[in-house]
Parts: structure tokens; C-alpha cells; sequence
């Protein structure tokens, strides 16, 4: 009998781990980003657990927060870490704090059983051509003094130190990959940040967008943004390019290649395509892009100039409201997960190209069934607009607009939506629910269509670095807030 129980009780063990075996598998070098510019976190346990799921074994990280990290103790998930512009200079002034930098936020979590970190991101595109310039001159020597402390400190086998490079840093006076170079304005310092990643034996960290490519030319030929196109829109010596993928990922590789680094290993630190805030931002045409982008990935092709396995980082796993607009509206809606870990669409991270659901979240807590509307009895609107202003300057509205997923509300469901958004944001506050009297709660979801009206998660511990955040915003609009409310 007891035999018999075993034989079952090893049968049984023998099934779930084949079925673990079976389960999502990313293909090797897939990675993802994971932002937290959220007014609501999920707990990091969760994320963790979900990341496992999905089969994905790489993060990357926007900073270095010990909740966060910590996170991955015990896992064998890859993190990078990142330190982000703000900091550059402290730490190319300072090689004491660059030392304390690494030991609280790397070597502390090193030990047995903690957290695999694998790369300190130092700055984060630092030398976007919008950012004027600013952090041009800390970069590299923030870079070089972290880089010190982490060789003081015994880890530089293990950690490398890159920084993450906007595609803007090279170009191509004739769109060919081939006359491809370092920007003319830091093409010194770009050699030197590329002799010292080789010396270091550290990847070149890019970041490649063909939505934004697409977003900013107007006669950008659409499925050039994609993978499926059989026509090729550049012929570049013996390559032709049918995707802007592979000819911006060439065009780096030519200019490293004129540095004097040719082989100097290339990982994409973000690329994605986001569903909300632009006529060509949806679920649609992300689906469409990342099983191009993945099934590509998975075949090993690479690039012309660069054939084989590529190391790349997804933008981004979830979606995250308190993100700058600055670039445009779809920056808050990058994630392939929403805010609260439903994913949006079918991705499969295996790179086979099946029409696969990812495994959501689990165990995520939201707050109450409850909405905050514009009170129907309202028939005079005169103070709609103001209300509207303020309710989108303190929370996230960048669903509404023409061609976005709530492009199609009345007068009436603009202000109701937005009001939602600041309601939810302020954790269902009564008060945030009242705009002069001209708003009220329901229990009745609102949402019509494709525009969902959310309901916001419980936030995990989070909440007080958002509402610092937050914060920050609100007093700006103080003045505003006395006059109005
Ligand atoms: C470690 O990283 C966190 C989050 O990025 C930061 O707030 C903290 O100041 C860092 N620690 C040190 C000693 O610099
Ligand atoms: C860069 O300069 C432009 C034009 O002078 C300005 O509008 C923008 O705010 C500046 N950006 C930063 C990050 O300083
Ligand atoms: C609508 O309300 C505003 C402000 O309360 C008021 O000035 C205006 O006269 C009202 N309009 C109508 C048609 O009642
Ligand atoms: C709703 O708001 C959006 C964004 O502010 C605006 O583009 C649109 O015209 C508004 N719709 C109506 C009917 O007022």
C-alpha cells in the first residue's frame, strides 16, 4: 500500500514538474524594463512572481531601490540597476559617494542567495539632444568613479558599469547604416566611453525606437516601423533593410566599427511600442510589432552587420501615470502589462509567434467598486472646463484625445473621466470627488467601449514616494487649488 502511495505520489511529482518544464520559457537574452514613475506600485513580490511566470530572466531597473531589489534575493533573475541623471554629477564629484553608492546598492545585496545584480546603468539617455547638454559632462565620470568603487570592492567580473545611449548619440547624414557615426557634437567623448566599455569588457547599452521614428516623420513609411514587410526600404552596400530596427541597429555598429570597436557588444536597453496617447499607439499594432520584434529575436538572425543572438530589454512591463508627456501622450502607456499587471494583449515571449495571453499578475488588490462622475443633474457646464483643467493637470487624462482610447467621449464623459482619473489617483477620497459640487460617486462602472474607466490597486508601501511626486505637481497648482476648490 504504502508502495502504491509512493508510485502515485512520484507520478503525480513527475507531471508538475514536466508541466514546469512546459511552462513559459523567454527566449535566451529577453529581458524586460521595469519602470516605477507610478502613482500606485504593485507589491515587488508580485512583480517577481509574474516575471517567473512569463518565463523572463532579465530586468532592468530605473534606480536602485533596496524594496525593489531586494525583491530578487534568492531568484536567479538578472538585474541591472540604474543610477538616474539627476545623480551624475554627485558622483562624478564625488568618488566617496560613488563608493558608498556601490556598497549600499550592489555589494550589500551580492551575498549567497541574494540579488543577481549583472550591470550598473549609469544615467539614463543622459545625452538626449533635448536635454540640452546638461549631463554631457558628468556622464563618464560618474561612470568612472562607480566603475572604481565596484573594482575596489571586488565585483567587477561580475558587474559591469554602461550607461544607456539614446539612438540620438549616432546618425546617418544619408539614412544608410553604412555612413554611419558618433553625433559631431560628443563624437570625442562617445570614443572615449567606448574605449573604456571595451577595456571593461562591458556592452554598449542603445535604446531603438521605431514608434517614435514613425511618430516624428510624417512620411515615414508605416510598415518599415515593422517586421513583416518583404520590401526592402534601403539597399546599403550589399544589405538591404526592410525594418528600421536593423538599420539603426547597423548604423551603431558602423559607427563603433569607425571608433576602432567593431565587435564591441551591443545590448538593446529598451524597445517596445505603446497602445494609448497616439493614433498609431494600440493594442493592435503592439501586438503586431513585439511578435515581429520576438519571432525575429528567437530566429537568431540579428542584423546584417550583426548576425546571431541578440540581448534586448523590453519597454516597458507595466503602463506608469506619473510620467513625463513632454515627448508626447503615449509616454504613459508603454507598458505590455496595464497599471495593475493585466496584460493588454497577446505576446508570446517564447518568440514562436502563437496568439498567447501572458500570465497576469496575481493576488493584486484594488480599492473599491467606485467612480467619480459628473453629477447627471448638472445641465449648466460653465464650470466644466476649469474643473476638467484642474482634474488633468493633477492626474493622468492622456486617454483623451482624438484617435486614443477614449477619443470618442461627449463633453459630459471628458469631464467624467477625468475626474475619475483624479479620484482614483487621491485613493477615493470624498474629497477629491466634489469639483465645486458638480461631481458625485457611483457604483456603476462608467467605462464605455474602449476607454475603461480604472479603478486604482491598493498601493504596496509605495504611496509615499508617489505622493512625493505628487507633491511636487500639486504645489504648482496650489494657487489654483485655493481659488478654485
Ligand atoms: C541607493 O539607491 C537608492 C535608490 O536609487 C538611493 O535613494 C540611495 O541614495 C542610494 N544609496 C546611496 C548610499 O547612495
Ligand atoms: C532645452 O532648450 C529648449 C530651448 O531653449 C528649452 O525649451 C528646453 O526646456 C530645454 N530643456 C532642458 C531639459 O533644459
Ligand atoms: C451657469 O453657471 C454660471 C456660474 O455659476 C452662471 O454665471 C451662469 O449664469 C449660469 N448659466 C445659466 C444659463 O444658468
Ligand atoms: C475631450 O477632451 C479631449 C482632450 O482634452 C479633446 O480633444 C476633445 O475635443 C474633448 N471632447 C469634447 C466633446 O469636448
Amino acid at each position: 500500500m504504502a508502495r502504491a502511495m509512493f508510485t502515485i505520489w512520484a507520478l503525480f511529482l513527475i507531471q508538475i514538474l514536466a508541466q514546469g518544464a512546459n511552462g513559459a520559457e523567454g527566449i535566451p537574452g529577453l529581458g524586460v524594463n521595469w519602470g516605477a514613475l507610478a502613482s500606485h506600485s504593485l507589491d515587488p513580490s508580485i512583480v517577481v512572481a509574474m516575471l517567473k511566470d512569463n518565463g523572463i530572466k532579465k530586468v532592468k531597473l530605473f534606480d536602485a531601490d533596496s524594496w525593489t531589489v531586494s525583491a530578487f534575493s534568492g531568484t536567479d533573475i538578472e538585474v541591472m540597476v540604474g543610477i538616474p541623471n539627476d545623480q551624475l554629477s554627485n558622483f562624478a564629484g564625488s568618488y566617496g559617494d560613488a563608493e558608498d553608492w556601490v556598497q549600499e546598492n550592489v555589494t550589500e545585496h551580492l551575498h549567497k542567495g541574494g540579488v543577481n545584480i549583472r550591470y550598473v546603468v549609469v544615467g539614463n539617455e543622459p545625452f538626449l539632444e533635448s536635454y540640452n547638454g546638461s549631463y554631457i559632462k558628468a556622464t563618464f565620470p560618474a561612470m568612472q568613479n562607480i566603475q572604481k568603487a565596484i573594482d575596489k570592492a571586488g565585483v567587477g567580473d561580475k558587474v559591469k558599469v554602461t550607461t544607456a545611449m539614446n539612438a540620438d548619440v549616432y546618425e546617418s547624414a544619408t539614412n544608410q547604416p553604412s555612413e554611419g557615426d558618433f553625433r559631431s557634437g560628443i563624437h570625442d567623448l562617445m570614443k572615449q566611453i567606448v574605449h573604456f566599455l571595451h577595456e571593461k569588457n562591458s556592452p554598449f547599452l542603445v535604446n531603438i525606437y521605431p514608434f517614435l521614428s514613425l511618430y516624428q516623420n510624417e512620411g515615414f513609411p508605416q510598415e518599415f516601423a515593422f517586421f513583416d514587410s518583404q520590401s526592402s526600404t534601403i539597399s546599403d552596400k550589399n544589405a538591404q533593410y526592410s525594418n528600421m530596427f536593423d538599420a539603426n541597429l547597423d548604423t551603431l555598429v558602423w559607427a563603433l566599427k569607425k571608433a576602432g570597436y567593431p565587435d564591441l557588444r551591443i545590448v538593446v536597453g529598451e524597445v517596445g511600442w505603446p497602445t494609448d496617447g497616439d493614433k498609431n499607439a494600440n493594442p493592435n499594432n503592439a501586438k503586431k510589432f513585439y511578435q515581429g520584434f520576438l519571432k525575429k529575436m528567437a530566429s537568431k538572425k540579428g542584423t546584417p552587420m550583426r548576425p546571431g543572438p541578440m540581448d534586448v530589454y523590453l519597454f516597458s512591463l507595466f503602463d506608469e501615470n506619473l510620467k513625463s508627456i513632454a515627448p508626447g501622450n503615449f509616454e504613459r502607456h508603454w507598458g505590455i502589462f496595464g497599471y495593475d499587471g493585466k496584460p493588454k494583449f497577446p505576446i508570446d515571449f517564447s518568440g514562436q509567434g502563437q496568439e498567447k495571453w501572458p500570465v497576469a499578475a496575481k493576488g493584486v488588490r484594488y480599492q473599491e467598486h467606485k467612480w467619480c462622475v459628473l453629477n447627471r443633474d448638472v445641465k449648466n457646464f460653465s464650470l466644466v472646463p476649469d474643473a476638467l483643467s484642474y482634474a488633468c493637470a493633477g492626474a493622468d487624462c492622456t486617454s483623451l484625445g482624438m484617435g486614443y482610447s477614449c477619443g470618442n467621449l461627449d463633453v459630459a464623459g471628458n469631464a467624467s473621466y477625468a475626474f475619475n482619473q483624479y479620484y482614483q489617483t487621491r485613493d477615493q477620497s470624498v474629497e477629491a470627488c466634489d469639483f465645486n459640487g458638480i461631481a458625485n460617486i457611483v457604483t456603476e462602472d462608467p467605462s464605455k467601449g474602449s476607454c475603461v474607466f480604472p479603478i486604482e490597486i491598493e498601493s504596496s508601501g509605495e504611496m509615499l514616494r508617489a505622493m512625493h511626486i505628487l507633491g511636487s505637481i500639486l504645489i504648482g497648482l496650489s494657487l489654483f487649488h485655493v481659488t478654485f476648490m
